[in-house]
């Protein structure tokens, strides 16, 4: 059966990281020991304190609990995400911020929201696969500057100059910590 979808769905490439997730799901079947050098799974677990809070509040039989909330996330969460911005010297009004679920939507709410087809948007590689579906999807441009090991993986501030004088670009994703992350490496 033909199905009418979006074409734009086809723009996007499969993700190099799931690509060597299933071929280790695979190999792990087959009784392969695999160490697996692609996914960033997490180390450590939530605190101790969240997960039996969340515990208990799973075991309650409160109807609030299944609520929706307000789009932008509940004013006393966005309020306590700006308290803890305002800790590490980010200054952002309550009202800037909104809740997503996960990063990646995040990034694709605000890609969508300033890019359109033919757009050019420089970002920095090597860096998080996850910017290409963004930008595949809505059919704009990347200009891909490179990072150099040698240089701490840091943006190339001159070409960026250069390229900007040069190209008409709408935006630059740049994103602190970025990948390849470690300390250093923050902006
Ligand atoms: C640099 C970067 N941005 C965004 C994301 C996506 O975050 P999330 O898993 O919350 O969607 C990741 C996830 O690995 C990431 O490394």
């Amino acid at each position: 059966m033909e199905y009418d979808f979006n074409p734009s769905i086809y723009r996007l490439r499969e993700s190099p990281t799931r690509k060597i997730d299933s071929v280790r799901e695979k190999l792990a079947r087959e009784g392969r020991d695999i160490i697996l050098l692609s996914t960033g799974q997490p180390s450590i677990p939530p605190p101790r304190w969240v997960r039996e809070e969340l515990a208990e509040r799973l075991l309650a039989d409160d109807m609030r609990l299944y609520a929706y909330t307000p789009s932008q996330g509940r004013g006393s969460v966005r309020d306590a995400i700006r308290r803890e911005l305002a800790r590490h010297g980010v200054e952002v009004g309550s009202d800037q911020i909104t809740l997503t679920a996960g990063g990646q939507s995040a990034l694709f709410s605000v890609a969508a929201a300033l890019f359109k087809p033919g757009d050019r948007v420089v970002v920095f590689d090597p860096m998080y696969f996850g910017y290409w579906p963004l930008l595949d999807y809505i059919g704009a441009e990347a200009i891909v500057l490179r990072e150099d090991l040698d240089a701490g993986f840091q943006p190339p501030i001159e070409e960026l100059k250069e390229t900007l004088s040069r190209v008409r670009v709408k935006g630059v994703i740049l994103v602190s910590p970025e990948q390849p992350y470690w300390e250093g490496s923050r902006w």
